[in-house]
């Protein structure tokens, strides 16, 4: 069904409002000292802020050293990331996008190398550390270090350091939150069947495999404001029989609505190494479009979306609230700049002053 609202719409979502429905996704920058953003960070998010787009998602922050992908990441666990992430996030809205942030901890895909020096689990000998998941499974391939179960307390510490987190990312002024449960990191590795072999409150059933997500939310919810948006991205499958999948997804959003949820960043798979993904255009656009419909949320889209008329169509055709732009964003910064001119409506993406006269 076409609606009256396109991809230049302003979306409001509580007090923020976004001049545009284009978003970026969070992207990891490897790029960290100590998990500290620094000029890199400033110079990446600020180029795509003043190039148009409405949100910007700052990449997954880890909320404890361990949590972290790789030694690059950026972290959230100590005061004195907050000042690092303030200048970026300040510039940011400067240039009229909204600063958001992904919260995190990777689970049993922790302790890796950067992706250009081959991804694989680092020894501790050589710059790694011991990582953690809800049961002792290894993830498999270059990820074969075997994770220590939580126990009950490390469970509990790991859900304050999201809280602390939180609390940090908006004193840096950050204005929307996600937390991140998807593509195989710790809060996805609790929903999944295949990755939670727990025996406790904390596996087997589905109301026990998503308690680490719900009450992280709940607690998170007590202390980011109302009147921002608090968000979660999701795998919406596993592309795994026996895995997580669309049904559990859909009965978790209902549930994550009456938390205070207010938008699911609709992504999938990263939990099974061998999963058959069948990747291409739009590729995940039903899980937004069903969501959005079935749980009363809005969504974002999310993957292979590159082109204006069809991140426009998403739009129109009421699949999705926002489309986020990844990879075709690292290639163009002005990706919403020069989408604007291809749909024919210029008047809508002002370029800053700057560089109006080259646009
Ligand atoms: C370099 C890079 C880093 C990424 N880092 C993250 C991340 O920090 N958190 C996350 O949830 N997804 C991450 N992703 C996945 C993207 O957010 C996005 O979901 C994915 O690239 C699919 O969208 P695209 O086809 O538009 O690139 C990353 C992707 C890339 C290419």
């Amino acid at each position: 069904m076409e609606t009256n609202t396109h991809l230049f719409s302003k979306l409001t979502v509580k007090s923020v409002e976004l001049r545009n429905r284009i978003g970026i996704p969070p992207m990891c920058q490897y790029s960290c000292q100590d998990g500290l953003l620094n000029d890199w960070h400033l110079g990446h998010y600020g180029l795509r802020a003043a190039g148009g787009f409405g949100l910007i998602i700052i990449e997954a922050t880890a909320v404890c050293p361990e949590g972290r992908i790789t030694p690059g990441d950026a972290g959230i666990w100590s005061d004195a990331h907050i000042e690092p992430l303030a200048r970026t996030v300040l510039f940011i809205e400067s240039q009229g996008a909204v600063p958001g942030i992904q919260i995190a901890h990777a689970g049993r895909k922790a302790s890796a190398a950067l992706p250009w020096k081959g991804g694989a689990h680092l020894d501790n000998a050589n710059g790694g550390w011991n990582i953690v998941a809800p049961s002792p499974i290894a993830f498999g391939g270059d990820l074969g270090k075997v994770p220590h179960e939580l126990t009950i307390e490390e469970i509990t510490r790991i859900q304050a350091d999201f809280v602390a987190g939180a609390r940090r990312a908006l004193q840096a002024g950050c204005k929307w939150l996600e937390i991140h449960s998807a593509h195989g990191y710790l809060s996805h590795e609790f929903l999944s069947p295949l990755s939670n072999k727990r025996t406790d409150r904390y596996g087997g059933s589905f109301e026990n495999r998503i308690r680490f997500l719900l009450e992280t939310t709940q607690a998170i919810r007590a202390v980011w404001p109302e009147h921002l948006p608090f968000t979660i991205r999701l795998s919406c499958t596993d592309w795994v029989d026996g895995g997580w999948d669309l049904e559990q997804t859909v009965a978790l959003c209902r549930i994550l609505r009456l938390e205070g949820v207010d938008l699911i960043d609709c992504s999938t798979g990263g939990g099974v190494a061998t999963a058959n993904i069948p990747v291409g255009p739009n590729f995940q656009v039903s899980f937004a479009d069903r969501v959005r419909r079935d749980c009363g949320l809005l969504t974002a889209a999310v993957g292979l979306i590159t082109e204006p008329a069809q991140a426009d169509q998403i739009i129109r055709s009421g699949q999705a609230d926002m489309v986020l732009i990844g990879r075709e964003s690292l290639r163009d910064p002005n990706w919403p700049l020069r989408a604007a001119r291809s749909l024919g409506c210029p008047e809508q993406m002002p370029p800053p002053p700057q560089y109006a006269r080259v646009w």
